[in-house]
């Protein structure tokens, strides 16, 4: 993919017209779909049961006729049942930890691995990186497909990766120091955690040799953008991708607009759909996104619920849509006395206030037959220690009254010191606690 790139060094269809795209988009999605209902019997078995066939598809809205798949598809196929390549064939497989039950498997064929690492690769370069960075690679290796996906990306740009994984704070912030690198990459909740860290080395963040920072993994919100990249003084864009489509690399944002992820729609066919209904909604709606895969041979995907909430909007920087940050997912959302709340609505509201910063955790509890909303959130650590009690219970008031009167709740907010709320160092943070009975 390199070899061939057009102008200024981007594949040619990254600016390639939309008629041109969405001819590739329907050659492919019809090759995706054969693969799946010849190769998958439970495929087969789904598409029968709605009545669709693949030869139905004449045009990408006819996408619209076949079935929805979920995470419970890949349970109940556990671990292999999806795959439409033989094992001998696989060359690799990654694997979610899912909160209850078993882990969902995904695997790759030696294609499937190359073409991730050129998504990858395109990824960086929409990023502003180049095969002149050197890169810290944060996001955790193992079975969670953030760290090689990251890795193999960073070495198809011809990039310097350091294999750093999740963890071992202090050694990152030293490896910062001494191997100055030009690119972080890991969860915008852990870059936090990492400036924390040299900040207490006695190095200023805003002076490293770090310029762009590639981040994802969980929501982050355009508030948090600002404060990463002013206490790093870099470009702080954001990457979005799932296990299930691929890993990291399904989408990234162009580090000259910053306005949403570009959608790879050369591999990844995107749809947004009411969650409740299931139906199609037109480009703009705010909705679940939907991901059927183009080119995946060992995991073909077709329209996979990702439960992340969000739009689609015209591409800018490249032809392709963009995606706007994601809001939340349908499962994150907290009802709180009937009021539908997600944490990057609180999170937006924190991050307002100067002295506050995006370390913060929502406990919700029940009782009296009541639910009740207590939000955690750390002082900035250069303000701390010039913050009064009574300052910060100013500070408390002032943050309720603004969740009160933007999100419609009441919310207690206790306004703590640094490093007071947990981190969590490979992952991705952890936003809610729910302790209501269920
Ligand atoms: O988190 C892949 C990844 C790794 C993406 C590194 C970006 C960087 P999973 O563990 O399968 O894969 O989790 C996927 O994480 O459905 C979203 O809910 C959330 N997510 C991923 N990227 C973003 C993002 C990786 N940029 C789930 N903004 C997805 C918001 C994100 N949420």
């Amino acid at each position: 993919m390199n070899g061939s790139a057009g102008r200024a060094g981007l594949d040619p269809i990254e600016t390639a017209s939309r008629d041109e795209l969405q001819a590739l988009q329907l050659q492919r999605l019809r090759w995706s779909l054969k693969r799946a209902y010849d190769n998958v019997p439970h495929y087969k078995k789904k598409f029968d049961a709605a009545g669709v066939h693949p030869d139905d598809l004449k045009t990408l809205s006819d996408l619209a006729r076949f079935p929805f798949t979920t995470k419970a598809d890949l349970r109940e196929t556990y671990p292999y049942g999806l795959f439409a390549s033989p094992m001998r064939d696989i060359v690799r497989v990654h694997a979610s930890s899912g909160t209850t039950g078993k882990p969902t498997v995904v695997g790759y064929t030696q294609n499937d691995v190359s073409t991730w690492a050129d998504l990858m690769a395109r990824s960086l370069r929409a990023a502003g990186c180049s095969a002149d960075d050197i890169i810290l690679n944060s996001y955790g290796y193992g079975l969670f497909t953030g760290g090689l996906g990251a890795h193999n990306g960073g070495e198809r740009l011809g990039a310097t990766v350091i294999p750093m994984s999740g963890g071992q704070t202090e050694k990152q912030a030293q490896l910062i120091q001494d191997f100055r690198p030009t690119v972080l990459m890991s969860t915008p909740s852990y870059a936090l955690t990492i400036a924390d860290e040299l900040a207490r080395q006695g190095c200023a963040p805003t002076k490293t040799s770090l310029r762009v920072g590639v981040f994802g993994a969980e929501p982050w919100t355009n508030e948090m953008r600002r404060e990463i990249e002013e206490r790093f003084a870099i470009d702080a864009v954001d990457i979005y991708g799932l296990s299930e489509v691929m890993g990291p690399g399904v989408a990234c944002e162009c580090v000259e607009t910053k306005d949403g992820p570009h959608i790879w729609e050369d591999h990844f066919y995107p749809e947004i759909v009411d969650p409740d209904t299931g139906a199609v909604l037109p480009d703009g709606s705010e909705g679940e996104l939907v991901f059927t895969s183009l080119t995946k041979e060992a995991l073909p995907i077709i329209r996979y619920r990702t439960r992340d909430l969000t739009r689609l909007m015209p591409g800018t920087a490249r032809s392709m849509r963009r995606m706007s940050k994601i809001t939340g997912r349908t499962d994150d959302m907290l009802i709180i006395r009937g009021v539908n709340v997600f944490p990057t609505q609180i999170e937006e509201i924190l991050l307002r206030n100067p002295h506050l910063c995006a370390h913060y955790q929502i406990l919700v509890t029940r009782e009296h037959n009541l639910d009740e909303m207590d939000v955690f959130v750390e002082l900035q650590p250069d303000d701390a220690p010039a913050i009064e009690i009574e300052q910060r219970e100013g500070i408390g008031r002032d943050v309720a009254q603004h969740i009160k009167s933007l999100v419609g709740v009441s919310a207690r907010i206790h306004v703590v010191d640094p490093e007071n709320i947990e981190r969590t160092v490979v992952g991705k943070a952890k936003r809610v606690v729910d302790k209501r009975p269920k």
